[in-house]
């Protein structure tokens, strides 16, 4: 509904001041320089990290050539969880930003910067909350894991201190494959809907990929509906309504659920009258159909990629 956009509107304009906000938060950058004799690079490593300080792109904070300890790989499994379920939403599975607003963290200098979860822990701890990073309630050592694997998709893909999507950012949620999502569509979608009919035409319905990938989540909320309500026949049945079907021994009494509780069902017919019939345990057998509820069921079973590549494929639905 309207209030509900209004704050969404707001929400994002809150998120934007933040980021226009910030002032770089991190420390002073390290004032040893590499050559205090802690760590050599690898001589001829595989492109070496020499990307990263490439032309001193950086203004100081990393320091060139440094190395980083890997990870534990238990540690490292056990922040990809943990990341999973504190992070993703805002960040991104893939940790290029979120559908909920978070920043790309694989460009983050702060990421970059981190040794071992100094600067990203209090981060994690709540040190950004008026910038839109709520506080987030992990211990330390929880806390000290996600860094970890952080670092550890930045070492994976920083060789050229770059995400391979460098030059050709697509935005957030445009990073599915669309074909993908069109099989995805087929096997899980199609049973209810068809493209070439209640969705025809999808995406120009919503403003963007992120409102489309938000209806398509929830079931969309009314909004954008070419004024169905409004317009649309009187008295065309609203495809969320919930039915039901009574099995009584005269017949099948069916309609919309007006009202229903242990003892009586109140069913909306067709011609628009209502009929009430009493329930006695099972007796008459009542069955209630949410149109809704396979729409809400496959929430618990998208994938990220499910997600984005359902998503790729409405947008193409113009
Ligand atoms: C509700 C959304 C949200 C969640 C959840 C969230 N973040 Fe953030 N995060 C943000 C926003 C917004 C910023 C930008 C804050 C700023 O501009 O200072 C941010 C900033 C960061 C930064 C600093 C990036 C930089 O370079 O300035 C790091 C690191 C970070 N988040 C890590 C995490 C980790 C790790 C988790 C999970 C434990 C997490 N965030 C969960 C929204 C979120
Ligand atoms: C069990 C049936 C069912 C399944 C399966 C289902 N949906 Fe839906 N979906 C619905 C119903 C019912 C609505 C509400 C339709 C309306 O209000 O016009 C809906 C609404 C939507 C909307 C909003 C439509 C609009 O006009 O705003 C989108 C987009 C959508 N579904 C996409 C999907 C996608 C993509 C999938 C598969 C990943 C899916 N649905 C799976 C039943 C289903």
């Amino acid at each position: 509904m309207g209030g509900k956009k209004g704050f969404g509107a707001a929400a994002l304009f809150l998120l934007t001041i933040g980021v226009a906000e910030r002032i770089p938060a991190q420390g002073p950058p390290p004032a040893t320089p590499p050559q205090g004799g802690v760590q050599t690079p690898p001589a001829g490593g595989p492109g070496g990290q020499g990307g990263r300080g490439g032309g001193g792109r950086r203004g100081g904070g990393f320091v060139p050539g440094q190395t980083r300890l890997p990870g534990d790989p238990a540690q490292i499994a056990r922040g990809k969880t943990l990341y999973g379920i504190n992070c993703t939403g805002c960040h991104g599975a893939d940790l290029r930003g979120g559908d909920m607003g978070g920043p790309n963290l694989l460009r983050s200098q702060v990421a970059l910067s981190d040794q071992n979860g100094e600067l990203i822990v209090p981060i994690i701890q709540g040190s950004r909350q008026n910038a839109g990073m709520p506080a987030i309630d992990v211990s330390p050592a929880d806390g000290a894991a996600v860094a970890t694997y952080v670092r550890s998709i930045m070492e994976t893909i920083g060789r050229q201190g770059m995400p391979p999507s460098v030059g050709l950012p697509p935005p957030s949620v445009l990073v599915g494959d669309a074909r993908e999502g069109q099989a995805y569509f087929a096997a899980k979608c199609s049973s209810c809907h068809s493209v070439t009919g209640d969705l025809q035409g999808i995406a120009s319905r919503y403003a963007d990929a992120k409102a489309l990938q938000n209806a398509f989540v929830s079931g969309g909320g009314g909004r954008g509906r070419g004024g169905r309500g409004a317009g649309g026949a009187p008295g065309a049945p609203n495809p969320r309504t919930v039915m039901v079907t009574v099995t009584l021994p005269t017949g099948a009494v069916e309609g919309q659920v007006v009202r229903i509780d242990d003892f009586l069902v109140t069913v909306g017919l067709a011609d628009g009258t209502l009929r009430t019939i009493r329930r006695d345990g099972n007796v008459p057998k009542v069955e209630v159909h949410d149109p809704m509820k396979g729409h809400r069921d496959l929430l618990s079973t998208y994938t990220d990629k499910d997600m984005h590549d359902v998503t790729a494929y409405l947008v193409t639905l113009k």
